[in-house]
């Protein structure tokens, strides 16, 4: 389809009533069949995005959904070493259309599947705008069921960054108590809510030595959020505490949650895994998400 026909229709989704599908209150559940989408960003680097999300992911597997984890740090993915896949394809040969989307997905462990990005290709970390409406249309010609996807976003606050926020229905900030870390993300805030208007943001506080200092960062945050930006909601999804159990699985190329599952990481994992499945979220905010076909039941 081309990139006006795609345009219009999503145009018309939005003149429906502005909510969104399913009843019209903007709402659905993530049991119901829309896959649920959610991008993990940092402003920082080396904050732990990679290793929450690939946890994370097999955390939701394990509670019985079809879970897709897509490696959106173009440039410099890794989600594929951390977890010791070697990927023949990767989105690029998307792009230059070799391959479509469903060729280049793989098998990962706990039963997730993996959208590989290109290592060290520079030209990949910015997408213009006809690949950026191409990859939403690929989207919806995937066969097999996807629940939840979860988003591998690259550091900074580049337009490809945001594009990958813009077309989620969650957007996850995750931070450590660094204070660059901390500034960083407030960084990537500001810019998304004052440039792409984005209102909700989840927090996972990574690196904790308890909950009390996650919760300490957190209220950090969103105070001087709260003070500079305006009205913003945000939400503690949660906190992951400092553990050995990750950089060591990292070295062994296998998840956490396969290597140390009862280590206090992978509780804080699974508990953010539970967090996801039991929030409520809004389908539509004018931007062409993900899924979007889906979504329309085009
Ligand atoms: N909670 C944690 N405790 C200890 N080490 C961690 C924790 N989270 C991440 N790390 C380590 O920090 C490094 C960077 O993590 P990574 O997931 O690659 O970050 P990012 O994807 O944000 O660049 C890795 O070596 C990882 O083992
Ligand atoms: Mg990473």
């Amino acid at each position: 389809m081309n990139q006006a026909a795609t345009l219009k229709q999503w145009k018309a989704f939005c003149s429906l009533d502005g909510t969104g599908l399913n009843g019209g209150n903007g709402n659905y559940n993530a049991t119901v069949s829309n896959p649920r989408v959610l991008c993990f960003s940092s402003g920082k680097g080396g904050v732990g995005k990679t290793s929450i999300v690939t946890n994370l992911a097999i955390a939701i597997s394990k509670m019985g959904k079809n879970v897709l984890v897509l490696d959106a740090d173009l440039g410099l993915a890794n989600v594929d070493v951390m977890l010791g896949i070697t990927p023949k394809y990767s989105i690029q040969h998307v792009f230059s259309g070799e391959r479509s989307l469903s060729d280049i997905i793989m098998r990962g462990p706990g039963g997730i599947r993996l959208l590989p990005a290109s290592s060290g290709i520079q030209e990949l970390c910015h997408l213009n705008e006809s690949e950026k409406l191409f990859l939403l249309n690929e989207f919806d010609t995937l066969e097999d069921p996807v629940d939840v996807m979860l988003i591998d976003n690259a550091a900074g606050i580049s337009d490809t960054v945001m594009y990958f926020n813009m077309a989620s229905q969650s957007r996850v900030i995750i931070l450590t108590p660094e204070p660059t870390s901390i500034t960083d993300a407030y960084a990537l805030i500001k810019v998304l809510s004052t440039r792409y208007m984005v209102k909700e943001f989840s927090i996972i506080v990574n690196w904790t030595s308890s909950r009390q200092e996650a919760y300490k960062i957190f209220r950090q945050l969103t105070a001087v959020a709260d003070r500079f930006l305006g009205f913003l909601s945000f939400n503690f999804l949660g906190h992951i505490p400092k553990d050995m159990s990750i950089p060591k699985s990292v070295r062994q190329q296998k998840p956490a949650l396969e290597l140390f599952p009862e280590s206090r990481a992978c509780k804080g994992f699974r508990q953010l895994a539970e967090n996801i499945l039991n929030q409520q979220v809004k389908t539509s905010d004018g931007n062409i998400k993900f899924f979007w076909k889906n979504l329309l039941r085009l």
